[in-house]
Protein backbone atom coordinates (compact mmCIF):
# COMPACT_ATOMS: atom_id res chain seq x y z
CA UNK A 1 0.00 0.00 0.00
CA UNK A 2 1.57 3.59 -1.63
CA UNK A 3 1.76 6.15 1.14
CA UNK A 4 3.10 9.20 -0.99
CA UNK A 5 4.99 12.63 -0.43
CA UNK A 6 4.18 15.71 -2.53
CA UNK A 7 7.49 17.86 -2.51
CA UNK A 8 8.20 21.31 -4.15
CA UNK A 9 11.41 20.55 -6.32
CA UNK A 10 11.81 24.46 -6.71
CA UNK A 11 11.48 27.56 -5.19
CA UNK A 12 8.00 27.09 -3.86
CA UNK A 13 4.99 28.25 -5.66
CA UNK A 14 5.01 25.09 -7.62
CA UNK A 15 1.20 24.03 -7.90
CA UNK A 16 1.68 21.28 -5.03
CA UNK A 17 -2.22 22.65 -4.50
CA UNK A 18 -3.49 21.24 -7.57
CA UNK A 19 -1.54 18.25 -7.14
CA UNK A 20 -2.32 17.29 -3.74
CA UNK A 21 -6.07 17.81 -4.27
CA UNK A 22 -5.62 15.81 -7.32
CA UNK A 23 -4.07 12.96 -5.80
CA UNK A 24 -5.98 13.33 -2.63
CA UNK A 25 -8.91 11.57 -4.17
CA UNK A 26 -6.51 8.20 -3.43
CA UNK A 27 -5.70 8.84 -0.29
CA UNK A 28 -7.41 8.60 2.93
CA UNK A 29 -4.90 11.02 5.39
CA UNK A 30 -3.18 14.64 3.99
CA UNK A 31 -0.91 15.87 6.63
CA UNK A 32 1.21 18.84 6.25
CA UNK A 33 4.50 18.70 8.22
CA UNK A 34 6.30 21.76 7.88
CA UNK A 35 5.87 25.35 7.20
CA UNK A 36 3.13 27.65 8.39
CA UNK A 37 0.89 30.08 6.93
CA UNK A 38 4.07 31.39 4.95
CA UNK A 39 2.52 28.93 2.52
CA UNK A 40 -0.05 29.65 0.23
CA UNK A 41 -2.17 26.41 -1.93
CA UNK A 42 -4.86 27.67 -4.37
CA UNK A 43 -7.20 24.85 -5.55
CA UNK A 44 -9.87 25.39 -8.04
CA UNK A 45 -12.68 23.17 -8.46
CA UNK A 46 -15.25 23.69 -10.54
CA UNK A 47 -13.82 26.99 -11.43
CA UNK A 48 -14.56 27.98 -7.78
CA UNK A 49 -10.98 29.17 -6.18
CA UNK A 50 -10.15 28.31 -2.33
CA UNK A 51 -6.18 29.23 -1.25
CA UNK A 52 -5.68 27.33 2.06
CA UNK A 53 -2.51 28.06 3.83
CA UNK A 54 -2.75 26.05 7.38
CA UNK A 55 -5.07 23.36 6.67
CA UNK A 56 -4.09 20.88 4.46
CA UNK A 57 -5.53 20.57 0.48
CA UNK A 58 -7.06 17.76 1.65
CA UNK A 59 -10.06 19.86 3.22
CA UNK A 60 -11.90 19.99 0.12
CA UNK A 61 -13.00 15.98 0.34
CA UNK A 62 -15.17 15.62 2.48
CA UNK A 63 -14.30 12.14 3.36
CA UNK A 64 -10.76 12.71 3.98
CA UNK A 65 -8.55 13.28 7.23
CA UNK A 66 -6.57 16.44 7.67
CA UNK A 67 -3.67 16.23 10.00
CA UNK A 68 -1.69 19.38 10.79
CA UNK A 69 1.98 17.50 11.69
CA UNK A 70 4.30 18.49 14.51
CA UNK A 71 6.74 19.71 12.31
CA UNK A 72 4.28 22.89 11.59
CA UNK A 73 4.06 26.40 13.07
CA UNK A 74 0.26 27.23 13.54
CA UNK A 75 -0.62 30.63 13.73
CA UNK A 76 -3.95 30.42 16.00
CA UNK A 77 -5.67 33.04 14.70
CA UNK A 78 -5.47 32.68 11.21
CA UNK A 79 -6.08 28.64 11.43
CA UNK A 80 -9.71 29.28 13.13
CA UNK A 81 -10.02 31.76 10.04
CA UNK A 82 -9.31 29.43 7.71
CA UNK A 83 -11.54 26.79 9.14
CA UNK A 84 -14.29 29.43 9.59
CA UNK A 85 -13.90 30.22 6.13
CA UNK A 86 -14.06 26.71 5.10
CA UNK A 87 -17.36 26.00 7.33
CA UNK A 88 -18.69 28.66 5.78
CA UNK A 89 -18.59 27.41 2.22
CA UNK A 90 -19.78 24.00 2.86
CA UNK A 91 -16.65 22.21 3.69
CA UNK A 92 -15.11 20.87 7.21
CA UNK A 93 -18.49 20.17 8.30
CA UNK A 94 -16.99 17.34 10.68
CA UNK A 95 -14.83 18.61 13.17
CA UNK A 96 -13.07 14.82 13.12
CA UNK A 97 -11.71 15.31 10.11
CA UNK A 98 -9.32 18.31 11.27
CA UNK A 99 -6.54 16.61 13.90
CA UNK A 100 -3.77 19.69 15.01
CA UNK A 101 -0.34 18.11 16.87
CA UNK A 102 -0.28 18.45 20.29
CA UNK A 103 3.48 19.00 19.48
CA UNK A 104 3.06 21.55 17.34
CA UNK A 105 4.26 24.92 17.33
CA UNK A 106 2.66 27.93 18.20
CA UNK A 107 3.06 31.16 16.52
CA UNK A 108 3.30 34.25 19.26
CA UNK A 109 2.03 37.90 18.50
CA UNK A 110 6.53 38.71 19.34
CA UNK A 111 7.16 36.17 16.35
CA UNK A 112 5.32 38.37 13.95
CA UNK A 113 6.61 41.28 14.99
CA UNK A 114 10.08 40.58 15.03
CA UNK A 115 9.90 38.78 11.76
CA UNK A 116 8.91 42.32 10.42
CA UNK A 117 11.29 44.55 11.90
CA UNK A 118 14.11 42.65 11.25
CA UNK A 119 13.11 43.05 7.72
CA UNK A 120 12.83 46.18 8.03
CA UNK A 121 16.06 47.00 9.54
CA UNK A 122 17.70 44.68 7.15
CA UNK A 123 16.64 47.43 4.23
CA UNK A 124 18.14 45.90 0.99
CA UNK A 125 19.77 42.85 2.41
CA UNK A 126 16.02 41.81 3.62
CA UNK A 127 15.62 37.97 3.12
CA UNK A 128 11.74 38.74 1.95
CA UNK A 129 9.79 36.92 4.57
CA UNK A 130 6.14 36.79 4.43
CA UNK A 131 6.01 38.48 7.66
CA UNK A 132 4.10 35.76 9.45
CA UNK A 133 6.75 35.09 12.12
CA UNK A 134 7.80 31.85 10.60
CA UNK A 135 11.48 32.52 11.14
CA UNK A 136 11.00 33.61 14.82
CA UNK A 137 8.81 30.29 15.48
CA UNK A 138 11.15 27.86 14.76
CA UNK A 139 14.12 29.47 16.02
CA UNK A 140 11.94 29.69 19.35
CA UNK A 141 11.24 26.06 18.99
CA UNK A 142 15.18 24.79 18.35
CA UNK A 143 16.27 27.18 21.34
CA UNK A 144 13.92 24.68 22.99
CA UNK A 145 11.55 28.19 24.24
CA UNK A 146 8.80 27.67 22.06
CA UNK A 147 4.92 27.10 22.82
CA UNK A 148 3.19 23.69 21.32
CA UNK A 149 -0.48 23.16 21.59
CA UNK A 150 0.36 20.83 24.48
CA UNK A 151 1.52 24.00 26.50
CA UNK A 152 -1.50 26.11 25.33
CA UNK A 153 -3.65 23.66 26.70
CA UNK A 154 -2.16 23.20 29.86
CA UNK A 155 -2.92 26.67 31.26
CA UNK A 156 -0.73 26.91 33.92
CA UNK A 157 2.34 25.51 31.42
CA UNK A 158 1.27 28.16 29.21
CA UNK A 159 0.99 31.37 31.70
CA UNK A 160 4.69 30.49 33.11
CA UNK A 161 6.04 30.15 29.50
CA UNK A 162 4.68 33.18 28.05
CA UNK A 163 5.50 35.27 31.05
CA UNK A 164 8.85 34.11 30.79
CA UNK A 165 9.21 34.50 26.69
CA UNK A 166 7.49 38.02 26.95
CA UNK A 167 10.39 39.78 29.21
CA UNK A 168 12.73 38.41 27.22
CA UNK A 169 10.89 39.14 24.04
CA UNK A 170 10.06 42.93 24.99
CA UNK A 171 13.23 43.99 26.00
CA UNK A 172 15.07 42.54 22.35
CA UNK A 173 11.88 44.12 20.69
CA UNK A 174 12.38 47.81 22.65
CA UNK A 175 16.23 47.75 22.73
CA UNK A 176 17.66 45.97 19.61
CA UNK A 177 14.46 46.48 17.11
CA UNK A 178 13.19 49.74 18.56
CA UNK A 179 9.83 48.33 18.32
CA UNK A 180 7.15 48.78 20.84
CA UNK A 181 6.58 46.53 23.75
CA UNK A 182 3.65 43.74 23.54
CA UNK A 183 1.45 43.59 26.40
CA UNK A 184 1.34 40.17 28.38
CA UNK A 185 -2.52 40.23 29.09
CA UNK A 186 -4.01 40.86 25.98
CA UNK A 187 -2.02 37.57 24.51
CA UNK A 188 -2.93 36.11 27.62
CA UNK A 189 -6.58 36.08 26.73
CA UNK A 190 -6.28 35.94 23.03
CA UNK A 191 -4.44 32.87 23.49
CA UNK A 192 -7.15 31.82 26.18
CA UNK A 193 -9.44 32.32 23.35
CA UNK A 194 -7.95 30.20 21.10
CA UNK A 195 -7.26 27.33 23.65
CA UNK A 196 -11.37 26.85 23.95
CA UNK A 197 -11.82 27.21 20.42
CA UNK A 198 -9.07 24.81 18.92
CA UNK A 199 -8.85 22.54 22.24
CA UNK A 200 -11.28 19.49 20.05
CA UNK A 201 -9.01 19.31 17.31
CA UNK A 202 -5.68 19.20 19.64
CA UNK A 203 -4.33 14.78 19.45
CA UNK A 204 -1.28 13.03 19.39
CA UNK A 205 -1.34 12.68 15.52
CA UNK A 206 2.16 10.63 15.60
CA UNK A 207 0.40 7.91 17.43
CA UNK A 208 -2.87 7.96 14.92
CA UNK A 209 -1.00 8.41 11.81
CA UNK A 210 0.85 5.06 12.78
CA UNK A 211 -2.96 3.46 13.74
CA UNK A 212 -4.35 4.53 10.58
CA UNK A 213 -1.03 3.57 8.37
CA UNK A 214 -0.96 0.14 9.82
CA UNK A 215 -5.01 -0.21 9.11
CA UNK A 216 -4.50 0.38 5.87
CA UNK A 217 -5.02 4.22 5.26
CA UNK A 218 -3.28 5.24 2.32
CA UNK A 219 -1.02 8.85 3.53
CA UNK A 220 -0.03 11.47 1.03
CA UNK A 221 2.35 14.00 2.99
CA UNK A 222 2.25 17.39 1.60
CA UNK A 223 4.92 19.47 1.30
CA UNK A 224 5.26 23.29 1.40
CA UNK A 225 7.91 25.50 0.15
CA UNK A 226 10.07 24.35 -2.00
CA UNK A 227 13.32 21.98 -2.21
CA UNK A 228 15.43 25.63 -2.82
CA UNK A 229 14.11 27.37 -0.07
CA UNK A 230 14.64 24.06 2.54
CA UNK A 231 16.77 25.86 5.64
CA UNK A 232 20.05 23.06 4.88
CA UNK A 233 19.45 22.15 1.10
CA UNK A 234 18.21 25.67 -0.37
CA UNK A 235 20.06 28.98 -1.44
CA UNK A 236 20.73 29.65 2.43
CA UNK A 237 20.41 32.20 3.86
CA UNK A 238 17.54 33.23 1.45
CA UNK A 239 15.99 30.25 2.25
CA UNK A 240 12.16 29.41 5.17
CA UNK A 241 12.80 27.88 8.49
CA UNK A 242 12.20 24.36 7.95
CA UNK A 243 13.07 21.22 5.82
CA UNK A 244 10.77 21.20 3.31
CA UNK A 245 12.44 18.23 1.89
CA UNK A 246 11.25 14.24 2.03
CA UNK A 247 13.09 13.66 5.49
CA UNK A 248 11.11 16.75 6.73
CA UNK A 249 8.11 14.44 6.37
CA UNK A 250 9.52 11.53 8.93
CA UNK A 251 10.66 14.59 11.18
CA UNK A 252 7.73 16.61 10.56
CA UNK A 253 4.64 14.19 11.24
CA UNK A 254 6.35 11.49 13.36
CA UNK A 255 6.04 8.93 11.27
CA UNK A 256 8.96 6.55 9.83
CA UNK A 257 10.52 6.65 6.37
CA UNK A 258 9.83 3.26 5.40
CA UNK A 259 5.67 4.60 5.27
CA UNK A 260 6.72 6.56 2.34
CA UNK A 261 7.02 4.64 -1.13
CA UNK A 262 6.39 6.94 -3.36
CA UNK A 263 7.99 10.69 -3.19
CA UNK A 264 6.62 13.09 -6.14
CA UNK A 265 8.80 16.60 -6.70
CA UNK A 266 6.42 19.51 -8.17
CA UNK A 267 7.97 21.38 -10.47
CA UNK A 268 6.85 24.27 -13.34
CA UNK A 269 7.28 24.09 -16.51
CA UNK A 270 9.63 26.97 -15.60
CA UNK A 271 10.95 28.77 -12.77
CA UNK A 272 9.78 31.41 -10.19
CA UNK A 273 10.92 32.98 -7.00
CA UNK A 274 9.61 35.28 -4.30
CA UNK A 275 11.18 37.48 -2.11
CA UNK A 276 15.51 37.37 -2.82
CA UNK A 277 18.34 35.84 -3.38
CA UNK A 278 20.30 34.04 -6.17
CA UNK A 279 17.77 33.17 -9.42
CA UNK A 280 20.39 32.09 -12.11
CA UNK A 281 17.54 31.87 -14.85
CA UNK A 282 15.82 34.44 -13.94
CA UNK A 283 14.44 36.34 -17.25
CA UNK A 284 15.44 40.36 -17.20
CA UNK A 285 13.10 41.50 -20.07
CA UNK A 286 10.09 41.03 -21.91
CA UNK A 287 9.91 37.13 -21.69
CA UNK A 288 9.30 37.50 -17.98
CA UNK A 289 6.76 39.66 -18.26
CA UNK A 290 5.24 37.08 -20.77
CA UNK A 291 5.86 34.64 -18.04
CA UNK A 292 4.72 36.34 -15.08
CA UNK A 293 0.96 37.90 -16.96
CA UNK A 294 0.37 34.16 -18.66
CA UNK A 295 1.02 32.14 -15.44
CA UNK A 296 -1.19 34.47 -13.24
CA UNK A 297 2.53 35.00 -11.39
CA UNK A 298 1.32 36.45 -8.13
CA UNK A 299 1.85 35.50 -4.54
CA UNK A 300 -1.26 33.55 -2.91
CA UNK A 301 -0.19 34.46 0.53
CA UNK A 302 1.28 37.98 0.10
CA UNK A 303 0.28 38.89 -3.63
CA UNK A 304 3.95 40.00 -4.53
CA UNK A 305 4.81 39.76 -8.14
CA UNK A 306 7.07 36.81 -8.49
CA UNK A 307 9.83 36.83 -10.32
CA UNK A 308 10.20 34.57 -13.06
CA UNK A 309 12.48 32.58 -15.24
CA UNK A 310 13.52 29.84 -17.50
CA UNK A 311 13.20 26.07 -16.24
CA UNK A 312 16.47 25.50 -13.70
CA UNK A 313 17.63 21.55 -14.51
CA UNK A 314 20.60 22.10 -11.77
CA UNK A 315 17.89 23.07 -9.58
CA UNK A 316 15.85 20.19 -10.19
CA UNK A 317 18.36 17.48 -10.11
CA UNK A 318 19.31 18.87 -6.79
CA UNK A 319 16.05 18.39 -5.49
CA UNK A 320 15.47 14.93 -7.16
CA UNK A 321 18.75 13.88 -5.31
CA UNK A 322 17.66 15.57 -1.65
CA UNK A 323 14.52 14.12 -2.52
CA UNK A 324 14.88 10.84 -3.49
CA UNK A 325 12.34 11.98 -5.93
CA UNK A 326 10.38 8.65 -7.75
CA UNK A 327 9.10 11.20 -9.92
CA UNK A 328 8.05 14.70 -10.80
CA UNK A 329 4.46 16.33 -12.06
CA UNK A 330 5.51 19.24 -13.94
CA UNK A 331 3.08 22.18 -14.01
CA UNK A 332 1.86 25.53 -15.95
CA UNK A 333 3.11 23.91 -19.39
CA UNK A 334 0.75 25.64 -21.29
CA UNK A 335 2.30 29.19 -19.83
CA UNK A 336 5.20 27.93 -22.60
CA UNK A 337 2.59 28.24 -25.60
CA UNK A 338 3.68 30.93 -27.91
CA UNK A 339 7.51 31.17 -26.83
CA UNK A 340 9.29 30.44 -30.42
CA UNK A 341 12.21 29.00 -28.44
CA UNK A 342 12.08 27.70 -25.06
CA UNK A 343 15.80 27.79 -22.86
CA UNK A 344 16.32 24.93 -20.60
CA UNK A 345 19.30 25.49 -18.18
CA UNK A 346 21.47 22.53 -18.05
CA UNK A 347 24.73 23.64 -15.82
CA UNK A 348 26.11 27.04 -14.61
CA UNK A 349 29.11 28.75 -15.68
CA UNK A 350 31.15 30.55 -12.73
CA UNK A 351 34.41 32.28 -13.35
CA UNK A 352 35.10 30.63 -17.26
CA UNK A 353 34.10 26.76 -15.55
CA UNK A 354 30.87 24.42 -15.80
CA UNK A 355 29.34 23.84 -12.89
CA UNK A 356 26.40 20.87 -12.80
CA UNK A 357 25.87 20.54 -9.47
CA UNK A 358 23.53 23.19 -7.01
CA UNK A 359 26.20 25.28 -5.50
CA UNK A 360 26.39 25.65 -1.69
CA UNK A 361 27.98 29.14 -2.04
CA UNK A 362 25.95 32.13 -2.04
CA UNK A 363 28.65 34.29 -3.90
CA UNK A 364 28.84 31.05 -6.69
CA UNK A 365 25.32 30.95 -6.71
CA UNK A 366 25.04 34.88 -7.19
CA UNK A 367 27.52 35.03 -10.09
CA UNK A 368 26.18 31.83 -11.89
CA UNK A 369 25.24 31.98 -15.35
CA UNK A 370 23.28 29.60 -16.87
CA UNK A 371 24.11 27.17 -19.99
CA UNK A 372 21.28 27.16 -21.70
CA UNK A 373 19.82 24.61 -23.91
CA UNK A 374 17.51 26.00 -26.91
CA UNK A 375 14.29 23.74 -27.55
CA UNK A 376 11.82 24.70 -30.55
CA UNK A 377 8.59 26.13 -28.90
CA UNK A 378 4.94 25.52 -29.69
CA UNK A 379 1.79 27.75 -30.88
CA UNK A 380 -1.23 25.82 -30.18
CA UNK A 381 -2.77 26.19 -26.94
CA UNK A 382 -3.21 23.24 -24.71
CA UNK A 383 -5.81 23.92 -22.69
CA UNK A 384 -8.10 21.21 -23.86
CA UNK A 385 -5.10 18.23 -24.25
CA UNK A 386 -5.53 15.19 -21.89
CA UNK A 387 -3.11 12.76 -23.76
CA UNK A 388 0.50 13.21 -23.83
CA UNK A 389 0.45 12.07 -27.41
CA UNK A 390 -2.06 15.29 -28.42
CA UNK A 391 0.02 17.66 -27.02
CA UNK A 392 2.25 19.57 -29.88
CA UNK A 393 4.79 17.31 -31.03
CA UNK A 394 7.40 20.10 -29.49
CA UNK A 395 5.72 20.26 -25.84
CA UNK A 396 6.41 16.50 -26.45
CA UNK A 397 10.17 17.13 -26.52
CA UNK A 398 10.58 19.59 -23.98
CA UNK A 399 8.95 17.43 -21.75
CA UNK A 400 11.05 14.58 -22.70
CA UNK A 401 14.41 16.70 -22.56
CA UNK A 402 13.20 17.85 -19.32
CA UNK A 403 13.14 14.28 -17.99
CA UNK A 404 16.18 13.52 -19.44
CA UNK A 405 18.17 16.43 -18.19
CA UNK A 406 16.85 15.97 -14.52
CA UNK A 407 17.59 11.98 -14.64
CA UNK A 408 14.23 11.28 -13.54
CA UNK A 409 10.25 10.08 -14.37
CA UNK A 410 7.67 12.72 -15.54
CA UNK A 411 4.11 10.99 -13.97
CA UNK A 412 2.33 14.48 -14.49
CA UNK A 413 2.14 17.15 -16.67
CA UNK A 414 -0.59 19.98 -15.86
CA UNK A 415 -2.21 22.38 -18.69
CA UNK A 416 -4.04 24.70 -16.48
CA UNK A 417 -5.60 25.64 -12.93
CA UNK A 418 -8.28 23.48 -12.81
CA UNK A 419 -8.68 19.51 -11.79
CA UNK A 420 -9.63 18.67 -14.68
CA UNK A 421 -6.37 20.26 -16.91
CA UNK A 422 -4.67 17.58 -16.18
CA UNK A 423 -2.33 14.56 -18.00
CA UNK A 424 -1.63 11.86 -15.71
CA UNK A 425 0.90 9.12 -16.89
CA UNK A 426 0.93 7.39 -13.74
CA UNK A 427 -0.87 7.25 -10.37
CA UNK A 428 1.51 7.32 -7.81
CA UNK A 429 -0.86 5.53 -5.50
CA UNK A 430 -1.28 3.12 -8.31
CA UNK A 431 -4.10 0.74 -9.27
CA UNK A 432 -5.99 3.02 -6.27
P1 LIG B 1 9.48 32.97 5.46
O1 LIG B 1 9.15 31.54 5.22
O2 LIG B 1 8.25 33.84 5.62
O3 LIG B 1 10.46 33.16 6.58
O4 LIG B 1 10.21 33.53 4.14
C1 LIG B 1 11.51 33.09 3.76
C2 LIG B 1 11.62 32.98 2.25
O5 LIG B 1 10.80 31.93 1.79
C3 LIG B 1 11.16 34.23 1.48
O6 LIG B 1 11.95 34.35 0.31
C4 LIG B 1 9.74 33.88 1.10
O7 LIG B 1 9.30 34.61 -0.04
C5 LIG B 1 9.88 32.41 0.81
N1 LIG B 1 8.63 31.67 0.99
C6 LIG B 1 8.03 31.32 2.14
N2 LIG B 1 6.91 30.63 1.91
C7 LIG B 1 6.80 30.52 0.58
C8 LIG B 1 5.84 29.86 -0.28
O8 LIG B 1 4.87 29.24 0.16
N3 LIG B 1 6.08 29.98 -1.61
C9 LIG B 1 7.15 30.62 -2.11
N4 LIG B 1 8.06 31.23 -1.35
C10 LIG B 1 7.89 31.18 -0.02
Amino acid sequence: MANVAIIGAQWGDEGKGKIVDLFTQDADIVVRFQGGNNAGHTLVVDGEKTVLHLVPSGALHPDKLCVIGNGVVVDPEILIQEIDGLKRRGHLQDDSRLRISEQAHVIMPYHKAIDLARERLRGKGKIGTTGRGIGPAYEDKIARVGIRFIDLLEEDTFRDKLQRNIEEKNFYLKAILQEKALDFNEIHEGYGRYRVRLRGYVTDTGLLLDREIRAGKRVLFEGAQGTLLDVDHGTYPFVTSSSTITGGACSGSGVGPQHIQQIIGISKAYTTRVGSGPFPTEIDGPDGETLRREGAEFGATTGRSRRCGWFDAVGVRHAVRTNGLTGLALTKLDVLTGFKKIPICTAYRYEGKAVNEFPASSKVMQGAEPVYEKMDGWDAPLDDVRKFSDLPANAQKYVRRIEEVIGTEIILVSVGPGRERTILLKNPFGEA
